[in-house]
């Protein structure tokens, strides 16, 4: 089986002749084959899940991490330094290759190794096409290795944009993005627990998180005050949403129980629904892609803007 470029439209809720070249383009160069698994193949996927659910090993996002972010970061920074600035190798190790993912609900093999992080490309250039076209600036908060801003700035050469996070190393990474890329990127600490009011951003501005907010679980209320309070344009996050899985499906119901095993973001699209109901934001779209690591779905998105 075969994603084609009218799949992506489809998933994305589009005909498909409305894809935008930029994705249409990333979907024409990838392997996007894969086999669906049934039966006994299909039992030890499941079977490797449960265990790895069950193991005892899995930790728990929040405060305490922040050391283990930044190792994490500082071990990129080096390795993009040594390769002379290479922004292949920006690539988080967290988008593992040669893995079952998840598609439609079920678990499948891609013939690709790449094809989580192919398939990322062509979401994240669908996002930025449809919410961040017309914003001036552009500021990604848990930024990481800055390798979404690359992309954003390959697209939409000329915006400003800047990368925040609260470990020193991505941040100074991605400040190197100028001399080194020639981008026009800044990098800036920032914190999720506790947003500095100092940080205002600029007029009409767009705010993105990608797989960065889950990190925060239930405490997400200090990052959208300081939304509300900066009144960016739009807001668009793409992360895990547990409102949007359906615990009848098996597959969905086992990346709950990561998700939650996890402590990843927590009410955070409740929220924004009931601020949507106050009158105090506006909600312009919520979608689930479908699509996920073999553990669970980071690729959903919410674009909202506050009233
Ligand atoms: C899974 S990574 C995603 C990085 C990047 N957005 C991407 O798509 O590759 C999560 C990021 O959130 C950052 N992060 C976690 N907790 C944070 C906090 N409280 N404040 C700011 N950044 C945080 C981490 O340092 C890390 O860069």
């Amino acid at each position: 089986m075969n994603l084609s470029p009218e799949d992506f439209a489809s998933l994305f809720g589009i005909a498909g002749n409305a894809l935008p070249a930029a994705c249409r383009k990333f979907v024409e160069a990838a392997d996007f084959h894969y086999e669906p698994l049934q039966g006994v193949e299909r039992d030890r996927v499941i079977l490797g899940v449960l265990r790895h659910l069950d193991s005892g090993k899995l930790t728990m996002v929040g405060p305490e991490r922040a050391g283990i972010w930044e190792s994490c970061w500082s071990d990129s920074l080096q390795k993009f330094t040594e390769s002379g600035f290479d922004p292949e190798r920006l690539v988080p190790d967290f988008i593992r290759p040669n893995q079952p993912i998840r598609l439609n609900r079920d678990y499948v093999i891609p013939r690709n190794p790449r094809f989580e992080l192919d398939f990322l490309r062509v979401c994240r250039s669908w996002l930025f096409a449809r919410f961040l076209g017309d914003a001036q600036s552009v500021y990604e908060f848990g930024c990481g290795s800055g390798f979404n801003l690359i992309a954003l700035a390959n697209q939409f050469p000329g915006k400003k944009l800047c990368g925040l996070d609260w470990s020193k190393s991505s941040y100074e990474m991605v400040a190197m993005f100028r001399s080194k890329l020639g981008l026009n990127i800044s990098g800036r600490h920032f914190d999720f627990f506790a947003p500095d009011p100092q940080l205002k951003l600029e007029r009409e501005a767009g705010v993105l998180t990608m797989c960065a907010l889950e990190q925060v679980g239930a405490r997400h209320d200090s990052f959208v005050q300081y939304l509300l309070d900066q009144r960016p344009a739009i807001c668009v996050n793409m992360e895990p949403l547990a409102e949007l899985y359906d615990d009848n499906n098996l597959v969905d119901y086992l990346a709950l129980r990561f998700h939650r095993e996890r402590g990843y973001l927590d009410g955070f699209l409740t929220l924004l629904r009931e601020l949507e109901a106050k009158k105090r934001i506006e909600i312009l779209e919520t979608r689930r892609l479908e699509f996920g690591s073999i553990y669970h779905e980071g690729y959903s998105y919410v674009a909202w803007r506050p009233i």
